[in-house]
């Protein structure tokens, strides 16, 4: 279900009084928040409905965050939401690895049939912070080892651990990072900036040789290394894709040396990037699999492990889980949302996918502020770029934002440069055209400021 917004008040002057009234009082009672002048999205919510997004001043925007990703077939579907009260009504909220439910079994095993194979247990936790914890802790507990390698650019939440695993941005570990030893970052494979500056086209494999012949020689022995985890496409980091080759490289390493090779589709799973999990584009075949955000189709908090009998057997003794974890109700909400993806929901982001294809890539070459276009699936990023400098410009991406806000789209600026829209899979074509043509009048307009400013030289 996507409702069509009202033609005549999409977007609007933001932040509209209510809004700012709400903003402003949040600063007196919320940890971390920011008033309205200083907002990335400026306004308060109301109410939110398939794809789109109203205020509390009236506005109304599409939506192209869906909840960070957590709601993929748009908000408030009739029968995901029907399954949950459904759910809460029968079962209320119960400890279910105390009690148990069969909502958790119809769901694990539904789930199992259709990851990547070898994934046959299922471990419920609340989010994806503690599915990438709970990880952590079935990879050392399976091998007896202690270092985890993972990628910098990755995000995997706000917890000690997840957050130790993460190598995002140096600022956001707070001055902690010395208190959770035991995580070795390296490159993200990125042929479009590969560090390693060889004189071969990169295709990844170099962030191997480099895991190989660098760190296993000079920093930790193989056999101190439980595995890796990575997102299969980095999705905070811009819609980073590694070549195939990479792939090839590094299940033949982990194979070698007894590493776990760990997935986290917490944001790239469930049909995000055109397959049900990414890992299929390369057939890449994990021990264990991170998932959260849309598990439940937007309606509960959930949160899952998958991971092979070998490592189930091997970490029997992991406590999982907690009093909230695996709710009954968000199982039957996830076993409907799964349903339902299946039922034709890939064929339509394939669908927006050619036409982001379409509507997008050629700014790469005509717009002078656009440094490049990544597209998998609805996994979308625009990166600017100064054509002054060259330098990636997150200010840029900040002024289309702010465009699009006012002429009612909601997607995702961050500060590396890029402008991400995480829309739901499940979108109408002619709502998702609008918003491609919100999206580029906006850089259209950003371009023709750059252009105008006096230090421009408008070179490409
Ligand atoms: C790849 C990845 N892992 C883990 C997380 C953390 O999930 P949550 O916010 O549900 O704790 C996120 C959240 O954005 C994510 O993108």
């Amino acid at each position: 279900m996507t409702l069509e917004p009202p033609a005549t008040n999409l977007g609007g002057n933001v932040p509209g009084q209510r809004s700012r009234e709400i903003l402003d009082r949040a600063t007196h009672v919320i940890h971390g928040a920011e008033g309205a002048d200083e907002a990335t999205v400026p306004i308060v919510l109301a109410n939110k409905q398939g794809s789109i997004l109203f205020d509390v001043d009236g506005n109304s925007f599409i939506d192209f965050v869906s909840g960070w990703g957590s709601t993929p077939l748009g908000a408030n579907h009739p029968e995901i939401m029907n399954a949950a009260v459904d759910g809460l009504h029968a079962y209320s909220v119960e400890n279910t690895d105390y009690v148990a439910a069969e909502p958790l079994v119809t769901f694990a095993e539904a789930l199992t049939k259709v990851a990547p194979r070898g994934l046959t247990k299922v471990a419920y936790e609340v989010s994806g912070t503690e599915a990438v914890e709970t990880t952590l802790k079935l990879m050392r507990a399976a091998t007896g080892r202690p270092y985890v390698i993972s990628f910098f650019g990755q995000y995997h939440g706000e917890s000690y651990a997840a957050q130790a695993l993460s190598a995002q941005q140096a600022e956001f570990h707070g001055g902690l990072r010395h208190l959770m030893p035991g995580y070795l970052h390296v490159p993200y494979p990125d042929p479009s900036r590969c560090v390693f500056r060889h004189d071969a086209p990169c295709d990844g494999t170099c962030v191997v040789t480099y895991i190989r012949d660098q760190l296993c020689h000079y920093l930790v022995s193989p056999n101190e290394i439980a595995g890796l985890v990575i997102e299969p496409i980095i999705g905070e980091g811009g819609v980073l894709t590694p070549p195939p080759p990479f792939w090839r490289d590094l299940e033949v390493t982990c194979r070698e040396y007894g590493w776990l090779l760990a997935l986290d589709e917490v944001e790239t799973g469930l049909g995000r990037t055109g397959k049900l999990f990414a890992s299929e584009h390369w057939d890449v075949i994990p021990d264990l699999m991170c998932l959260a955000k849309g598990l439940s189709g937007g309606a509960l908090p959930i949160g899952a492990v998958l991971m092979t009998d070998a490592v189930a057997d091997a970490a029997s003794d992991v406590h999982t889980g907690g009093t909230w974890a695996g709710q009954p109700a968000a199982c039957l909400a996830a076993i409907e949302s799964l349903r339902l993806l299946r039922d034709g929901v890939l064929d339509n982001v394939l669908r927006l996918e050619s036409i982001a294809e379409r509507m997008l890539r050629p700014l790469v070459e005509s717009s002078t502020i656009v440094n490049d276009v990544r597209i998998r699936g609805l996994y979308l990023a625009v990166e600017f770029a100064d054509p002054r400098t060259g330098e990636r410009a997150p200010e840029f991406s900040s002024m289309v934002h702010k465009v699009c806000v006012a002429n009612g789209l909601i997607g995702i600026q961050d500060d590396v440069a890029h402008y991400r829209g995480l829309p739901a899979l499940n979108m109408e074509e002619a709502l998702f055209n609008r918003a491609m043509r919100i999206l580029i009048d906006a850089i259209g307009d950003v371009e023709k400021l750059v252009e105008s400013s006096p230090m421009s030289t408008t070179a490409h």
